[in-house]
C-alpha cells in the first residue's frame, strides 16, 4: 500500500507531499505495533496526536480521565523506601523564582552557545541536500535548542497532571505523600522552563505529536501502573536523559543552572516510578497484563526514538519549500550531536525498564534489533541519584553509560 502511496506522492506539490508523509508515517506506526492490547489502548491517542494533530490546534485540550482515586482512613506507612524518598523531597525543595534571571541571554552568542553546533551539523546537511549560509547553523541550534525546551516544557505539564492523577490512585500511602512534593516539583519545573523560553529565548514551539499521543494514553488510561510506566518511567526516564545531554553541553549558564535542580528533582521521580512498579509487575499481574506493558514499553520507547525527529522545527524553516520531510528526518538521524541525545537519553531509560521487570527475554530481541541492546545493563534510578548523576555530568563522563552492570538484564 505504501509503495503504490510513494508512487503518487511523487507527482504532487511538495506541501501536500510532506502532509502525505505525515499520515504514511502515522499509517507505519499503527501496523507496526504487534500486540493488539496494545494497539486498542494506544489507537485513540494515536488518532488524537498523529491524525488530528489536536495538540497543534490553538485550542485548549480535554482529556476525560477515568481512573478511581484510592482513600485509605488507616494512614499507613506501607513503604519505608518511598518515605525515604519523601523526606528527601522536602530536603530538596527550591524556588524558581531565585535562579539568576537577571543574566542576560544571547541564543546566537557563539562563546555562550545553547547546545553543541553538531547537533545540526553541516557536513550532513551537505550530504542529504540540504545548505546552511552565513549564521544559518546558528540559527538552526537556535531553533532546535528552542524546539527540545518546549518539549521540554509540554513534558512538564504533562508531568504535573499526570502527577496529580497518580497521587490520587496509588495504593501506597507513603506514595502519596510522596507525590504531593512531585506535584510542587513539576509545577516549578513548568516555571521555569515556560519562563525560560518567554524571556529568554522568545521561542516557543507547539508540542511534537508523539509527545502529545503518550500524554494522551496515559492521562486518559484507568490503570493507575500504566500512568506510572507512561509518566514515570518513559517520559520522566527519556527527560532525565535529555536534561542530562543539555546540561553537559550548554555553555549558558542560567539554563546550566536550571537544569542542574531540575536534574536532581526528576531523578527522584524516576525512582519513585521504579519503586512504585518493581513489586506490582512482579506479584500482581497476570501473564498477558504484564506482556501488555512489556509491549508497550518496548513501543513508546520506538515512538521516542524513531519518531522525535524535530519535525515542528522543520515546519517552520522548510515547510513549502523543496526540502523533503525526508531529507530533514535524515539530517536529524545523521548529526553526530542528535546521535549522542539520543543515545544519553536511552542510556538513562532502558535500565529502568529492566528495573521494573519489562526487559524480558521475549522482548529483549526487539530492543536489539532496534540497536538498544547496548543500553541493557546501565544503571537503573535507585543506583544512581540526582547528585550521583551530577557529577558524572561534570565529569565529563556520558551519564554512566556502562553503569554498574551488576544486574542481570532480564525480569
Ligand atoms: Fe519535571
Ligand atoms: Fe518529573
Amino acid at each position: 500500500m505504501y509503495e503504490s502511496l510513494g508512487n503518487i506522492r511523487s507527482i504532487l506539490p511538495s506541501r501536500v507531499q510532506n502532509r502525505v508523509d505525515a499520515v504514511i508515517e502515522a499509517a507505519e506506526i499503527f501496523t507496526e505495533m504487534k500486540n493488539p492490547r496494545v494497539l486498542r489502548s494506544m489507537a485513540p491517542s494515536a488518532v488524537r496526536g498523529l491524525l488530528l494533530k489536536v495538540g497543534k490546534s490553538g485550542l485548549p485540550t480535554e482529556m476525560t480521565a477515568t481512573h478511581s482515586a484510592h482513600f485509605n482512613w488507616d494512614y499507613p506507612h506501607d513503604h519505608a523506601e518511598m518515605h525515604q524518598l519523601y523526606e528527601r523531597a522536602k530536603l530538596g525543595q527550591w524556588n524558581g523564582s531565585n535562579l539568576a534571571w537577571n543574566t542576560s541571554v544571547d541564543p546566537l552568542d557563539p562563546t555562550l552557545a545553547l547546545a553543541p553546533l553538531d547537533m545540526i551539523d553541516l557536513d550532513a546537511a551537505a550530504k542529504v541536500g540540504i545548505k546552511f549560509a552565513g549564521a544559518d547553523q546558528q540559527k538552526m541550534i537556535y531553533s532546535i535548542t528552542s524546539w527540545m525546551l518546549s518539549q521540554f516544557l509540554h513534558g512538564e505539564q504533562g508531568a504535573l497532571l499526570a502527577a496529580c492523577q497518580v497521587t490520587e490512585s496509588v495504593p501506597f500511602f507513603d506514595g502519596k505523600l510522596y507525590g504531593s512534593t512531585q506535584v510542587v516539583d513539576e509545577g516549578r519545573h513548568v516555571e521555569v522552563f515556560h519562563r525560560y523560553l518567554s524571556e529568554k529565548l522568545g521561542k516557543m514551539y507547539p508540542i511534537n505529536d508523539n509527545l502529545f499521543v503518550i500524554i494522551d494514553a496515559l492521562m486518559t488510561d484507568a490503570r493507575w501502573d500504566m500512568k506510572f510506566l507512561g509518566m514515570q518511567i518513559m517520559v520522566e526516564g527519556l527527560a532525565l536523559g535529555a536534561f542530562g545531554f543539555l546540561y553537559q553541553h550548554t555553555q549558558e549558564p542560567l539554563l546550566k543552572e536550571m537544569l542542574r535542580y531540575v536534574i536532581q528533582d526528576e531523578a527522584r521521580h524516576v525512582h519513585y516510578g521504579v519503586l512504585a512498579l518493581r513489586q506490582h509487575i512482579a506479584s500482581e499481574l497476570s501473564p498477558q497484563e504484564k506482556a501488555e506493558r512489556e509491549d508497550w514499553a518496548y513501543e513508546v520507547a520506538l515512538l521516542m526514538r524513531n519518531r522525535f525527529m524535530a519535525y515542528e522545527v522543520y515546519d517552520e524553516w522548510y515547510a513549502g519549500s523543496s526540502v523533503t520531510r525526508e531529507q530533514w528526518r535524515q539530517l536529524v538521524l545523521s548529526s553526530p550531536g542528535m546521535q549522542r541525545f539520543r543515545n544519553i537519553m536511552f542510556t538513562r531509560l532502558v535500565p529502568n525498564i529492566r528495573e521494573i521487570g519489562l526487559l524480558t527475554p521475549r522482548v529483549q530481541p526487539y530492543y536489539e534489533k532496534a540497536g538498544m541492546g547496548q543500553y541493557f545493563h546501565g544503571a537503573a534510578a535507585p543506583d544512581l541519584s540526582g547528585e550521583q548523576m551530577l557529577a558524572e555530568l561534570d565529569r565529563g563522563a556520558p551519564a554512566a553509560a556502562k553503569g554498574k552492570g551488576r544486574r542481570a538484564a532480564g525480569g
